[in-house]
């Protein structure tokens, strides 16, 4: 049997057993897929006792992200860009390989799933933590006119941008804003902080808001709940939570152990029905 698993804290509410299972089922594929709760600095040890016992490959959520990258050996593009890996593979001579199929996951459910540009457009994205490191490198590559990063401590924002103007290759359209610096009518403005977990919505001026904007919210659910209503509020053209970007990224994942592509809209559809239930 196929051993996979999610390793974070918390991890009782991952919805990644679930949306492995429907992979599954779709391609004739055999596994089980556990959640694994790591205890403070615990990644390297717990991680290694999963592989020692057969384990094929396993999703890592917050946070425990750049542990996963440190304990790798080889890591992919995006990975390295972020410093964070969400997927792990064993490589075929020993040792293992990282991934981070965030990036790509969000840009896939933003263009393919909800139709949404991106090329040529005014990204504004609020944040600057691991989350938003983790798909900025994806949404640059899409070639945007430019991407605006506006955080509450905005010396954040400033040494993200500086990391990735010397990673990639060096960009003008990226620059860190100030609230008094935020333009008006952003094409997309996406949600990367971690405000709406807490419950807390964030303060934002309305006026960056036009009649064709989209907002998304990278996070899920409930916790998208107030950054989505504040853009409906003020007029936004489209909004979105993330339940696509985990779908999405975990079927690169699922791609990435199994060598089989999935369908995601019917998983989609599947746990939004869940969720309503
Ligand atoms: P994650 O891995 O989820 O990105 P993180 O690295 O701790 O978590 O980053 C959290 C992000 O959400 C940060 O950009 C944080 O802003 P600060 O850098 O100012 O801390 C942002 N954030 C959290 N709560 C917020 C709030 N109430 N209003 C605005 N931004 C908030």
């Amino acid at each position: 049997m196929n051993q996979l698993a999610v390793f974070g804290n918390p991890i009782e509410h991952s919805r990644s057993p679930d949306i492995h299972a429907a992979f599954a089922a779709q391609v004739d594929v055999e596994l089980t897929y556990n959640r694994i709760l790591v205890p403070d600095n615990e990644f390297a040890p717990v991680a290694q006792r999963f592989f020692d016992n057969g384990g094929l490959g396993c999703n890592v959520t917050v946070p425990c992200k750049g542990d996963a990258w440190e304990f790798v050996k080889e890591a992919g593009e995006n990975a390295n860009l972020a410093e964070a890996v969400n997927t792990i593979s064993l490589l075929p001579g020993g040792g293992f390989r990282g991934d981070n199929t965030d990036g790509p996951g969000l840009v896939t459910d933003l263009r393919q799933n909800l139709g949404w540009s991106l090329g040529d457009t005014r990204i504004l994205v609020l944040g600057a933590g691991g989350a938003v490191r983790g798909v900025l490198g994806s949404l640059l590559q899409e070639e945007p006119s430019l991407v605006h990063l506006h955080n509450r401590t905005h010396k954040t924002a400033l040494q993200l941008v500086d990391r990735f103007q010397s990673c990639m290759k060096p960009t003008g359209q990226l620059a860190a804003v100030s609230k008094d610096e935020l333009e008006k009518d952003y094409d997309v403005i996406i949600n990367g902080t971690s405000a709406g977990l807490a419950d807390q919505a964030i303060d934002l001026p309305p006026a960056i808001l036009g009649k064709d904007s989209c907002c998304y919210d990278m996070v899920y659910g409930a916790g998208a709940r107030a950054f989505l209503g504040w853009a409906e509020g003020n007029g936004a053209r489209a909004t979105s939570d993330g339940l696509g970007m985990l779908v999405e990224q975990a079927a690169l994942a699922f791609e990435i152990w199994f060598n089989k592509k999935v369908e995601t809209e019917a998983v989609i559809r599947q746990l939004r029905q869940m969720e309503t239930e």
